[in-house]
């Protein structure tokens, strides 16, 4: 008996089975992808350090990882969240320096509408009333965003704008809030 449940067992535990079109497939969609298995470890741990701020995404282009940051914070029962975005909503802004010399961006290359983002966040069961979104380039977050933020502070921070540039701008931006 034991090796018959022995020989089903090596059986389904065989590449040819494990590693099949359909088990693959089966696998990526009822189970989380990796940005969602990143962001609920991250806030499972803002809750686990009982760390009190808010969450701020620097480049949130259609809304998706906003969305999914927003419900792995429920889940984690970060209640008194906010959530900071920030973006051009226009894609990426003109090009300088090593972004332009390394030839793979390309200016308003993920553009997309402050509209559409808020139909996205709405859509996607988001309580907008939690929500802070700032529409500008980061080289201007100093002077439109501060007012915005007062005294809070970030405990979890989500920066995906792509460009060296921007990120610099974001962290630069960010410094006061860590
Ligand atoms: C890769 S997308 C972000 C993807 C997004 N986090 C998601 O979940 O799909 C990069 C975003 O960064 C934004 N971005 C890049 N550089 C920027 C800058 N200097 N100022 C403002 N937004 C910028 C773009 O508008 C774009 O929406």
């Amino acid at each position: 008996m034991r090796r018959f449940f022995y020989s089903i067992y090596r059986f389904f535990n065989s590449p040819r089975i494990r590693y099949c079109l359909l088990v693959e497939g089966a696998r990526r969609f009822l189970a989380y992808d990796t940005r969602e298995v990143m962001m609920a470890k991250i806030m499972e741990w803002a809750r686990f350090r009982n760390l009190e701020g808010d969450y701020m995404e620097f480049g949130v282009f259609r809304g998706d990882s906003f969305i999914k940051a927003f419900h792995f914070a429920k889940f984690a029962e970060l209640f008194s969240m906010k959530f900071y975005a920030f973006d051009s909503f226009s894609g990426y802004p003109p090009l300088e320096g090593i972004d332009k010399e390394c030839g793979y961006f390309k200016e308003s290359d993920y553009s997309c509408d402050l509209e559409t983002f808020r139909t996205n966040l709405a859509r996607g069961n988001v309580n907008l009333n939690d929500v802070v979104i700032t529409s500008s380039v980061f080289g201007e977050l100093d002077r439109v965003a501060r007012h915005k933020i007062g005294s809070k502070v970030a405990s979890v921070v989500w920066i995906d704008c792509d460009i060296y540039k921007a990120t610099l701008e974001a962290l630069t931006f960010l410094v006061d809030y860590f």
